[in-house]
């Protein structure tokens, strides 16, 4: 659906880009021509990932760092533009996240996830941002939210609490920065089956089924539909898009906020029996 060299001459830095969406986001951004830099906790993934690309004739840089400590941040970027001379788009896409109970979290637990997606999101961003405001070089902020950061959700309340704080930034950075050239914007995946969420969110078949039987469309979300929408925020066709939030989610979190969307199971028949209750209505 894009032109081959929709992404040429773009470094597009992808944390958490050794495993999951990021690294698939990777390698549809490597097709369109993008140069990459994946960060991640585990070396030995990243590096797995990277001959991957390598393989697929990708150019990437790997770099292995916790994105909660600032300072092997700072030496991750120092490294990429060492290596590129140059970083054009942070993708904000490492998470932690895992269903429990609120009452049965450690302050250890709500730690680690409000260090991993808000804290890292935003150590992040402040180093590709610095970067570019001293440079005076355009840049593109992507951030991978979900669609109960403005809902909330329960048992994944950590999450949610930080991808709220992600979505904030998103949208304060979109007009502070915009002046620089810097766009801020966000996908708001809703399902799609990763072995890293699946096994922390959905850890039976009846939860994953219970989340598709959710959407209104029927599905969970396949691949290339969300590195599609990705690679085309983070490319120039998109730069007058700004602070926007893109949900992907077939309809999944609207399902639930519709006063009436539970009539969806009504049968042709009890319909037409409702109908010929209503006052002053016969049947059709
Ligand atoms: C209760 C738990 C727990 C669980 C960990 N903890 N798992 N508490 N229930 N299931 C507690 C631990 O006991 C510990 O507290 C504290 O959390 C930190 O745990 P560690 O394992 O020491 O932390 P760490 O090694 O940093 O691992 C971080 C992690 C882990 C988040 C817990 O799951 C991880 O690395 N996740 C990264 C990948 C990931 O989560 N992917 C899914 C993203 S999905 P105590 O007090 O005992 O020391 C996503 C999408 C959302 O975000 C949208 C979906 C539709």
């Amino acid at each position: 659906m894009f032109v081959a060299d929709l992404l040429k001459d773009k470094v597009v830095l992808i944390t958490g880009g050794g495993t999951g969406l990021g690294k698939l986001m990777g390698q549809r951004f490597g097709q369109l021509g993008a140069r990459l830099a994946i960060i991640g906790r585990r070396e030995n993934v990243l590096h797995e990932t990277a001959e991957e690309f390598a393989q697929a004739g990708i150019a990437v840089f790997p770099f292995a760092t916790d994105i909660r400590n600032p300072d092997t941040l700072h030496q991750a970027f120092d490294a990429i533009y060492a290596h590129y001379g140059q970083l054009d788009v942070l993708v904000n896409n490492a998470a932690g996240n895992f269903i429990s109970p609120t009452e049965n979290l450690s302050p250890r637990a709500v730690d680690a996830i409000l260090n991993i997606v808000l804290h890292g999101s935003f150590y992040a961003s402040l180093e590709a941002g610095k970067r570019w405001i001293a440079a005076g070089h355009r840049g593109t902020i992507l951030n991978i939210v979900t669609t109960y950061a403005w809902t909330g959700s329960g048992y994944v309340v950590p999450s949610a609490a930080a991808k709220a704080g992600v979505l904030a930034m998103t949208r304060s950075l979109a007009v502070e920065w915009a002046h620089y050239g810097i766009r801020s914007v966000a996908i708001a995946p809703g399902p799609f089956p990763t072995e890293g969420a699946w096994s922390r969110l959905m850890p039976t078949d009846e939860l994953a089924q219970s989340v598709t039987d959710r959407v209104p469309l029927g599905r969970v979300g396949r691949y290339e539909e969300l590195t599609n929408l990705a690679a085309y925020l983070i490319s120039d066709q998109a730069e007058y898009i700004n602070g926007e939030v893109v949900t992907i989610d077939g309809g999944e979190w609207l399902q639930g906020a519709g006063m009436f969307n539970h009539l969806t199971r009504l049968t042709p028949d009890q319909w037409e029996s409702i109908r010929a209750q209503m006052p002053g209505k016969k049947p059709t």
